[in-house]
């Protein structure tokens, strides 16, 4: 049986897990979080490499034929080196910034993603890369890894975010952290009064991850 290992620091995860099961029923599906951990968002890259390469490599050990990354935080600052050190395939996370810029009609696009992700220079490429030209917003979202992953959640800060990124003249909305998926609902339903769309990359990363695993799409 196909074994898939999934890695996030927290519940983040875990709404991969879900998308993964959904979409691939008969695999067996192992997670692994850091929870003594969470937030990782505002660590650095060293302190992320201590912390995920001894997980990477227990899931590695337990036979996973693949590991997802569900972390953009990690995948944008370390997959490189986990790359180095972990002999099983690694699929990452990162935040959409190409087909964002790529759809984007105002011109504007925001992303939402933790100080980690922001800080680190793969993000920075993604924007050099593929945004240039393109107005990339970048909300303080910082406090709703740890909101969100305590049940504590401020349903006015996340409107007023969403709110002001919209009214500024944002389109696309990326959600560049995995935490996130879990108010993906409640931010679509804010973003859709200013017909704002918000993206996520779990079907995409689902797609490479049947790719490596050799199954149909
Ligand atoms: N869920 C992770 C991400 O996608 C990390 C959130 C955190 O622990 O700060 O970036």
């Amino acid at each position: 049986m196909t074994k898939i290992g999934v890695f996030d620091s927290g519940v983040g995860g875990q709404a991969v897990v879900d998308a993964i099961k959904r979409s691939i029923p008969d695999a067996d599906v192992v997670y692994a979080d850091d929870k003594a951990n969470v937030p990782y968002g505002n660590k650095t890259p060293e302190e992320l490499k201590q912390l995920v390469l001894p997980i990477l490599n227990m899931l590695s050990k337990q036979g996973c034929d693949a590991i997802v990354v569900a972390c953009n935080s990690v995948t944008t600052t370390i997959i490189s080196d986990l790359r180095q050190k972990i002999s099983t395939p690694l699929i990452g996370m990162e935040p959409m910034v190409k087909p964002a810029a790529a759809t984007t009609e105002t011109g504007m696009i925001a992303v939402c993603a933790t100080p980690a992700t922001l800080k680190s220079t793969r993000y920075a490429w993604l924007k050099q890369q593929y945004a240039d030209g393109v107005e990339v917003l970048e909300p303080d979202c910082s406090a709703w890894p740890y909101m969100i992953e305590s049940k504590q959640i401020d349903h006015n800060k996340i409107r007023s975010r969403i709110a002001d990124v919209c009214e500024a003249g944002a389109d696309v909305i990326v959600l560049g952290c995995t935490h996130y998926h879990w108010i993906e609902k409640e931010i679509k339903d804010i973003a859709k009064e200013y017909k704002t769309t918000v993206i996520q990359p779990e079907q995409p990363v689902i797609a490479q991850l049947k790719r490596v695993l050799g199954l149909r799409p």
